[in-house]
């Protein structure tokens, strides 16, 4: 019987240190998450020097707590996954740098991993994964719709022609005064609000039918408090018009996922990224799959936003295939939107 592969998986992107290791490409044996929100929550935004400082000062600490909770050591790795593009530069050299000096010291090979290719497959670490599938990856830096017909062939059939999904509902939440992460905290305030209390009315995108514009959500969001300038100190004014961008921002993905899904009719649909963990979003996607016969698998939160064990499970299937990195990899702030490389 071959020996167990272990990887640890490492992703310092943005503003979370994750560290996981994973057995044979599938047991999450620890899955640590450190988040910055204390650190950028007073500057209303991620500020990309801090965040670099902290996963500095913090990335060992994570990577240890790691070995703590799986209960093995580093003597126990075959080998080591970490994420090189796209994202923060500062952040992402961080951990290139710790995962170069743990592989030359531990004499084991590393693997570069695209940030957005590990979001992709996420869900499968909760089901099987099998092709064809369409992905659709929904976060703070991307919103896009794959085509993914093997490991080697994956094709991005659509995508945000400007802001993210994540990041509208960041810069909605701030237009709200509702600070920083504001995703979560819009999803949470929506709950209280009518969704169906302001219409914002969605921009068209020439580029073709699976395109789609955020921006448009988030100018629409900065006319209606224009608009109502005296109803801010209002709660209920503030809840409806959170449930009212929510589900308008929902809408407009959903759109796109079901028109993906009519031009390639696939069984099973991945959906992934921070904005993934969005209840409504969560629902929706749910009835969707219940009304098509559809897999849609949804993992847990902390597989949804920025975590290791993505980047670790892509990272089996390169060390697998032997697609071990050499130690000129460097980081990439930004990678082709269609190229998951
Ligand atoms: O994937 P992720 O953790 O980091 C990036 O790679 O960007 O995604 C972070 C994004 C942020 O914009 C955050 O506000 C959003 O995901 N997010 C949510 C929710 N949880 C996180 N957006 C809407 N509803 C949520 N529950
Ligand atoms: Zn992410």
């Amino acid at each position: 019987m071959a020996p167990d592969s272990i990887i640890l998986g490492i992703d310092t992107s943005c503003d979370e240190t994750s560290v996981a290791l994973l057995r044979n490409g599938r047991d999450i044996l620890a899955n640590v998450i450190s988040s910055q929100i204390k650190i950028h929550a007073p500057h209303g935004g991620v500020v990309p020097e801090l965040a670099s400082r902290a996963h500095a000062d913090n990335l060992y600490h994570v990577t240890q707590e790691a070995f703590k909770r799986a209960q093995i050591s580093t003597a126990d790795l075959t080998g080591i996954a970490i994420t090189h593009t796209p994202g923060l530069m500062g952040c992402l050299m961080v951990g290139l740098s710790y995962a170069k000096a743990l592989s030359y010291a531990l004499n084991i090979p590393f693997t570069g991993v695209n940030h957005l290719k590990a979001h992709l497959f996420s869900p499968f670490l909760i089901v099987e994964l099998s092709f064809p599938f369409l992905g659709v990856v929904v976060s703070g830096g991307h919103t896009a719709l794959y085509l993914a017909e093997s490991w080697e062939r994956i094709k991005c059939i659509g995508h945000t022609v400007d802001d993210a999904m994540g990041e509208a509902f960041d810069k909605a939440a701030k237009l709200l005064g509702l600070g920083y992460p504001g995703g979560p905290i819009m999803d949470r305030i929506s709950r209280k609000g009518n969704p169906n209390a302001h219409r914002f009315t969605m921009a068209r995108v020439k580029k073709g039918e699976l395109f789609m514009s955020y921006s448009g959500l988030k100018t629409a969001m900065a006319q209606l408090l224009q608009e109502n300038r005296g109803r801010l100190d209002n709660q209920q004014f503030i809840h409806d018009a959170a449930a009212s961008f929510q589900r308008a921002a929902v809408d407009l993905v959903m759109n796109r996922i079901e028109k993906a899904l009519a031009l390639h009719p696939v069984g099973l649909l991945s959906v992934s990224g921070g904005v993934a963990a969005n209840s409504l979003l969560r629902a929706r996607l749910t009835e969707l799959a219940t009304a098509h016969g559809l897999q849609i698998p949804l993992p847990p939160m902390d597989l949804c936003t920025d975590n290791g064990a993505m980047v670790a499970y892509v990272g089996h299937h390169q060390l697998s295939g032997g697609q071990a990195s050499n130690y000129h990899l460097s980081a990439r702030p930004t990678s082709p939107i269609s190229g998951l490389i």
